[in-house]
């Protein structure tokens, strides 16, 4: 296994040897040998298992065109940039991931860094001056949402991937009863009776441990905590695969933070859930997630098991990111900032980019973008200290990363029924299933 440098000689010595090594690969290139990526059998049966008991407990069939044994999320090379008229920003430039049934990824990296664009480009819950470029792929149950009309990606959009925002607790309408709320989209979306709908609701509350009796309540009449379990029983509503929470927490107090991490872990375990948690705080990824995925201007500049990451950290700026985050265990004086600010995306650094705040940064990291290399711990990295068959590297493409098995989701209490809607089929109305 790769050990991390330990003090700037041994760093010195790594970085020569990693530029050494690159430009051999840089001379060999086109000829480099093709390194088989690991498979590891065990992890695709047990995907494989996890997936038929998830999908076996889902309320609704799957989408008419969804391939049944496709990965649950796949996203490849996505690129999502805004136009400016002083330019295109490059928010997200090349982003590739997959997110496998009942399995919790969480995305950290600086503010600016494009985790928010990302989640949204998932949904298309985009501005109107943001584009989608050609080559990018987005696939929930193996089709393609990208070409997807609007009118089509409304069979997705909360009804198999659902978002709760930052502060989505202040987006409720003071006027209307919660449990009228949380009804509302099942009523329009799955085309259910109100009564359905009301029934559903109040078992959706009590799912989120607030009592049927307070669907009655107006949001000024509820605690914080309470107005953001009502938003994540709003996303719950039509029964997604998966829920993208985008600082889900940040405006809690620690005790109600603790409390609503709790049930997103209780709900995925339950319910199958596959969960997307977008924070700052390490610390909630540390406790919640399966995997991280570390974005630095745009791009990935680590992803893994979480278990990993956080004690093996190989990307220098992840290795800072970490430095930087408090530590209950840690001294305070110790805390390292990252020096300088991440790039402005409408023309960022050329090769690495994050070579200009980069303690390790040669002179290959200010000309050539790094690739990406997975090691046979399921780390995968974009940095130039980290070379293709070095240490049981492999050099991977974006097709690569979403191709593999490498993460077990874990699945317990698999006898945990869905929220109880007994006799709700799946609901007819006309463009549900295109
Ligand atoms: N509508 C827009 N027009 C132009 N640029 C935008 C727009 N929305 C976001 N950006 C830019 O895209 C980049 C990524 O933004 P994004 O909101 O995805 O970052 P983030 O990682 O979620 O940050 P934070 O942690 O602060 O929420 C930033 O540089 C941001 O300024
Ligand atoms: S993080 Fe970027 S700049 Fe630093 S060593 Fe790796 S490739 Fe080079
Ligand atoms: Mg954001």
């Amino acid at each position: 296994m790769m050990r991390m440098p330990t003090g700037p000689g041994e760093t010195g010595k790594v970085m020569e040897d990693a530029e050494q090594e690159a430009a051999r690969r840089a001379a060999e290139a086109g000829q480099e040998a093709v390194v088989e990526a690991p498979v590891d059998s065990e992890a695709i049966e047990a995907a494989a298992a996890a997936r038929a008991l998830i999908r076996g407990r889902r309320q609704w069939p799957l989408p008419k065109q969804a391939d049944p044994t496709a990965p649950l999320l796949t996203v490849e090379n996505l690129r999502t940039h805004f136009k400016l008229e002083s330019g295109w920003v490059k928010a997200v430039d090349g982003v590739s991931f997959r997110l496998d049934d009942g399995e919790a990824l969480g995305l950290a990296g600086e503010s600016g860094c494009g985790k928010t664009t990302t989640a949204l480009s998932l949904v298309r819950l985009l501005p109107s001056n943001a584009r989608i470029r050609k080559g990018s792929s987005i696939d929930l149950f193996g089709i393609d949402l990208v070409p997807k009309t609007e009118d089509q990606l409304r069979r997705y959009r909360w009804r198999e991937i659902s978002i709760v925002f930052q502060g989505a607790m202040n987006a409720l309408n003071p006027v209307r009863r919660i449990g009228e709320q949380i009804a509302e989209p099942i009523e329009v979306r799955l085309g259910l009776t109100q009564d359905v709908a009301r029934k559903r609701a109040a078992e959706l509350l009590e799912l989120v441990g607030i009592p049927r009796q307070r669907a009655a309540a107006y949001p000024h009449e509820l605690s914080g905590g309470m107005r953001q379990r009502t938003m994540i029983a709003m996303a719950l509503a039509c029964d997604p695969a998966i829920v993208i929470g985008d600082e889900p927490t940040t405006a809690l107090d620690v005790m109600v933070q603790a409390q609503i991490l709790e049930l997103l872990e209780r709900l995925r375990r339950d319910l199958g859930l596959s969960l997307i948690l977008i924070t700052h705080d390490l610390s909630v990824i540390a406790e919640t997630c399966d995997k991280t995925l570390i974005m630095y201007a745009g791009k990935v500049a680590e992803e893994g098991p979480v278990s990993r990451i956080f004690t093996a950290p190989r990307h220098p700026y992840t290795q800072k990111l970490l430095g930087a985050f408090p530590n209950i265990h840690a001294d305070r004086r110790s805390l390292e900032t990252i020096p300088g600010s991440p790039p402005d995306l409408r023309n960022p650094p050329a090769g690495c980019r994050f070579n200009p705040r980069c303690p390790a940064a040669m002179d290959i990291c200010r000309e050539v973008e790094p690739p990406e290399v997975v090691y046979p711990d399921g780390v995968r990295v974009a940095c130039h200290l980290h070379v293709a068959g070095r240490d049981g590297a492999v050099g991977v493409t974006s097709a690569d990363v979403v191709g593999w098995h490498r993460q077990l989701p874990v699945i317990e209490a698999p006898g945990v029924p869905a929220v109880a809607s007994a006799g709700v089929a799946e609901p007819p109305g006309p463009g549900s299933q295109p």
